[in-house]
């Protein structure tokens, strides 16, 4: 018997190699990487991570779409996006990778990894007063999948933690908060905030001088922390540096910025107490997210629902 034609993926991507991608995709399917010309009817899938605008909009067969990150605003802000379900990254690995950037940020923030290494910069053998973990509140702005997984490995660490989101979401142990209307609530007992929510047209430069002056400074770390790894556009940066040079905040760490890589001339580069990486707290590795994307294509064609889409008014 002859067996049912798979339809093509089309593989868009920019800013990586995708060969790893086009290796473990074809296992199942075919792959491009650009439609034909003229409207491809052969493409069913499309796995996205920065594609052209209006690519997509031309394939008169696309059942939906796929984004290779967690967040999905390099999809959603193409202006001739179709209207088919779009799918986003939930993964273990992932949530795994961003509990451990986390983690890492707060462990040093709390245990003054940037007052130490000035001290052995300069030889100085100097203990500091240390305030314990259950004396810290670090406040995760962006309480869904990776902002719940860094939640369980602070409180299991001994933090203080709050969670703010739109709907609010509940998790034990943590004291949440839902909306605008309890943002200034969240930020008041915040001690180190950690940002993980997606950019949206509602988050769009959401971390401003504003925010920052709403947090707890009075602390027992001795200022308030910043930690950004959701979106660079999430944060006015002009402001963060500000913050930091007036003791707003006592420090930062950012893994995402406005414009990637961040310019040789940024100040954030050079600034003592910020700390900079290369959008690299938690990278999609085709290994993991392949199986799942091609199992949702099967499930899919088999007529079974998609899961973790996107809400399309919401944008994330
Ligand atoms: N730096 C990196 O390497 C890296 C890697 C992966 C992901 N990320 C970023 O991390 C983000 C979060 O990923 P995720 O998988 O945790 O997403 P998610 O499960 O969709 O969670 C997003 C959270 O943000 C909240 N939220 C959205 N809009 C809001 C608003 N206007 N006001 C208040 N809360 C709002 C949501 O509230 P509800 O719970 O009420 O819906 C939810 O709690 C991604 O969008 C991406 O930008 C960065």
């Amino acid at each position: 018997m002859q067996q049912e034609r798979k339809g093509r993926v089309l593989l868009s991507t920019t800013g990586f190699e995708p060969d790893r991608w086009i290796d473990l995709l074809s296992a199942e399917r075919d792959v491009v990487t650009e439609p034909a010309p003229g409207g491809d009817p052969s493409i069913d899938y499309a796995v996205v991570w920065h594609h052209p605008r209006g690519l997509l909009a031309g394939l008169p067969n696309l059942k939906a779409i796929f984004s290779i990150g967690a967040g999905v605003d390099h999809i959603m802000s193409d202006p001739d996006l179709p209207d088919v379900p779009v799918v986003r990254v939930v993964a273990d690995n992932l949530s795994q990778f961003m509990t451990e950037y986390v983690a890492w940020r707060v462990l040093d923030h709390h245990r003054q990894g940037v007052a130490y290494r000035s001290q052995q910069a300069r030889s100085v053998w100097d203990e500091r007063p240390q305030a314990p973990a259950g004396e810290v509140a670090v406040g995760i702005m962006g309480f869904g999948a990776l902002g719940q997984a860094t939640a369980a490995a602070l409180l299991a660490l001994g933090y203080r933690v709050r969670g703010w989101s739109r709907t609010g979401r509940e998790m034990d142990g943590v004291e949440t908060f839902a909306g605008e209307a309890r943002l200034g609530d969240f930020l008041s007992g915040t001690d180190i905030l950690v940002v993980l929510l997606p950019h949206t047209p509602a988050t769009e430069g959401i971390v401003d001088y504003d925010l920052l002056r709403r947090l707890r400074r009075d602390n027992a770390i001795g200022g308030a922390v910043l930690i950004n790894a959701g979106r660079g556009a999430l944060q006015v940066e002009d402001d963060i540096l500000r913050a930091l040079d007036d003791g707003t905040l006592k420090e930062a760490s950012l893994d995402v910025f406005r414009e990637e890589p961040l310019p040789a001339q940024s100040r954030f580069w050079s600034h003592p107490r910020a700390f900079v990486t290369p959008h690299a707290a938690a990278a999609s590795d085709a290994v993991f997210l392949v199986p799942q994307m091609l199992a949702q294509m099967s499930a899919y064609d088999r007529g079974e629902p998609l899961w973790n889409l996107v809400d399309r008014d919401a944008g994330y």
